[in-house]
């Protein structure tokens, strides 16, 4: 039972779009209206605003952080074990993929989901993190930084901790994030996708 409320707790936590919340906030226009359309942080930044696409990234990042954090603090003292924390990881994540508060239409995860792993293991966010930047640096594509990073995500938490329930829901995480960037995938095959830092179209 309390597993069940933490999950749901979570997923509605997750269902937070920081992407449109700051955009109003700052009286900008909707990230789902320009761009990729994307509620994300990358979005935000093709409007220009340096500092909306920063609070943008930091919220999402922490409600990642903070449910899973969370729910592995005080979870063990309401009975809530590893699987309990593996599916409000998942539930969180969910939330930010299909927002109850946006018609289901959020965002592709990857601030969200290392919020996730920061919040899982520090060792193991920082490492998909520097993952991110280097591949961020080299090519500056945002959504290849993220795709190869969500790869090597499960794999670093494999070495870290071995096989669990956890490690399951890493796994999932990095399948759906993969999945939300189909349109990314295509674009960059077609070298069509544009660079961090250009504006919205
Ligand atoms: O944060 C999502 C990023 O990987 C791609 O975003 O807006 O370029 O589709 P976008």
């Amino acid at each position: 039972m309390n597993t069940l409320l933490l999950t749901i707790a979570a997923y509605l936590i997750g269902s937070i779009s920081f992407a449109v919340v700051v955009s109003k906030a700052f009286r900008l226009a909707d990230p789902r209206t320009y761009g990729s359309k994307n509620p994300g942080a990358t979005n935000v930044l093709r409007s220009g605003n340096k500092a909306a696409a920063a609070l943008t990234l930091l919220g999402d990042c922490v409600k990642g952080w903070l449910a899973v954090w969370l729910v592995q603090q005080y979870g063990p003292q309401f009975g809530v074990g590893d699987d309990g924390v593996a599916l409000v990881a998942l539930a969180v994540f969910l939330g930010h993929l299909w927002p109850v508060f946006f018609r289901f239409v959020g965002g592709k995860g990857v601030a969200t989901a290392l919020g996730v792993l920061l919040g899982l293991n520090g060792w193991l966010g920082l490492a998909t993190l520097v993952t991110w930047l280097v591949v961020a640096y080299a090519f500056r594509y945002s959504s290849l930084a993220a795709l190869i990073a969500s790869v090597f995500a499960p794999f670093y938490y494999g070495l870290l901790f071995g096989f669990d329930a956890k490690l399951l829901a890493v796994l999932v995480m990095s399948a759906l994030l993969i999945y939300r960037h189909r349109q990314n995938i295509a674009n960059l095959m077609a070298g069509k996708e544009s660079k961090i830092g250009s504006k919205k179209k």
